[in-house]
């Protein structure tokens, strides 16, 4: 079976002008914007949607969002898990709207404060939480607290993994060596100097990588989320683990996409015990707000190692950290929002979306694969990958803009620059089955003939 590159272009093109033809509005303001805004997008990687303009919002609620043009879309992306509490959620809204009119920032704790370090105790069993605005910072904190207290100067991450804009984790492996990733912009330094790279499921390099007693922490997703879903084997947790407390190094999991495994995360779900906990994006309801929480013992070290009179120039910081919109805003989410019954409703509808797509791929024998993770489903051009080299390999950029194109103009946004969707507490059946139809329908123009190596060449931002 072979899928025809000139087919898939032609099948471009014509969905390029169906979407044109369908977005005046948008274009209009895509123009407009075009003379004030970088390439006309406020923020550089928009610029990357399918299509020669990106689709302007009106308006979003639960699972579904309203173009300027008066489309209305199911929303699979929910804003790359940011809104996966589902589109302003009412409990966040009205803990927002009340807080707002106490004040939003003082410098000072607030009661939420005290109420949510409980709460991120309970669910996910770290000690202590501190309080950022971004997961990037969460993450670049948790680093620098592993650095100062092991007295380390490396970390390791797994080849291509995504932390955020974090400099460290913007390494990759080419022919076993440490180098920057592809686009990497401005590297304050080469990043072999601050980074090691090994495989994910490869406890073997980990093991070689961690015996150099340098590295200070490991940075991991407990599955990978951002090439594709890559699960971790059956032991890899427990040998990451075991290797990582062997060579003195301390282990950070990012659960910002892996809170979709349920309310504990992945960490409750599996049982696992890391130094550091990170989670952004969600945990706000889409209010910008992140938490990171570390172990008893980190929390006496970071203690240890910290003056009073330098504790606000350390590196750590956020003057709006801590704000108490945001302390208000994760308050309600967490309580009312991303609840046990909440992940009973979403996790189903996952595995049916996941169904949906598998019948649509075996029934075609094109030899894609679809993984879930609770709430999450994505699939990847290629059989199921064991690590992050394997998934980047099966990356095809001109076929994932058609797959993306073809899914807006039926209504379905997808997560952008790779296939996955997300469900949220309001996401319904229907939602799913209408994604199923629209994958079915492009697999039926796609796989009556496909051959040629990928391309990079389809679409841009053509009007910009
Ligand atoms: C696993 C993971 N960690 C951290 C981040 C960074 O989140 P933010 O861009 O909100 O800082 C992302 C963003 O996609 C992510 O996927």
């Amino acid at each position: 079976m072979t899928l025809a590159r000139a087919g898939l272009r032609e099948i471009y093109v014509r969905e390029e002008r169906r979407f044109v033809d369908a977005h005046p509005a948008s274009r209009a303001l895509a123009e407009r914007a075009a003379h004030s805004l970088l390439q006309g997008v406020p923020m550089n990687w928009m610029v990357k949607w399918a299509g020669p303009f990106p689709v302007f919002v009106e308006s979003a609620e639960g699972a579904h969002f309203t173009c300027v043009d008066g489309h209305e879309y199911v929303d699979f992306c929910m804003g790359d898990t940011g809104a996966m509490s589902g589109h302003s959620p009412r409990a966040t809204v009205d803990a927002v709207v009340a807080q707002m009119q106490r004040g939003i920032t003082s410098m000072l704790p607030s009661e939420d404060a005290v109420w949510l370090g409980e709460e991120l105790q309970r669910r996910f069993g770290l000690q202590y939480w501190q309080f950022a605005l971004t997961a990037t910072d969460a993450n670049r904190f948790s680093i620098r607290i592993a650095r100062e207290i092991t007295g380390r100067p490396k970390i390791l991450v797994f080849n291509y993994c995504y932390h955020g804009s974090v400099d460290e984790t913007f390494a990759t492996l080419r022919d076993g060596e440490v180098v920057a990733r592809e686009g990497n912009i401005g590297p304050p330094v080469d990043p072999s100097v601050t980074t090691r790279v090994v495989e994910f499921n490869d406890a073997a390099a980990l093991e070689a990588a961690l015996a150099h007693r340098d590295v200070a922490c490991v940075l991991a997703e407990p599955a990978m989320t951002n090439v594709g879903i890559v699960h971790p084997d059956a032991d890899f947790h427990a040998a990451m683990r075991e290797l990582t407390r062997r060579y003195g190094t301390l282990l950070i999991l990012d659960e910002t996409h892996t809170i979709c495994t349920g309310p504990g995360g992945y960490t409750r779900a599996h049982g696992l015990e890391p130094d550091f906990f990170t989670l952004g994006k969600p945990i706000g309801g889409g209010i910008p707000a992140a938490v990171y929480g570390f172990t008893e013992s980190v929390g006496r070290q970071i203690v240890a190692h910290t003056q009073l009179s330098h504790c606000d120039t350390g590196g750590i910081g956020g003057t709006l950290a801590g704000n108490a919109l945001s302390l208000a805003a994760m308050r309600a989410t967490l309580d009312r929002v991303l609840t046990v019954q909440a992940y009973e409703r979403m996790i189903p509808l996952a595995t049916r979306f996941t169904d949906g797509a598998r019948d649509a791929i075996e029934a075609t024998g094109i030899g894609w694969s679809i993984a879930q993770l609770g709430c999450r489903a994505e699939y990847l051009f290629a059989p199921p990958p064991r690590n992050g080299a394997q998934a980047a390999a099966a990356a095809d950029f001109e076929l994932d803009r058609l797959m993306h194109l073809y899914a807006l103009n039926r209504g379905i946004l997808m997560t952008p620059f790779h296939n996955m969707a997300l469900m949220c507490p309001q996401t319904s059946e229907d939602d799913v089955d209408r994604h199923t139809a629209a994958f079915k329908e492009a697999l039926g123009e796609l796989v009556s003939g496909w051959a040629g190596p990928p391309c990079n060449q389809l679409g841009g931002p053509a009007v910009l």
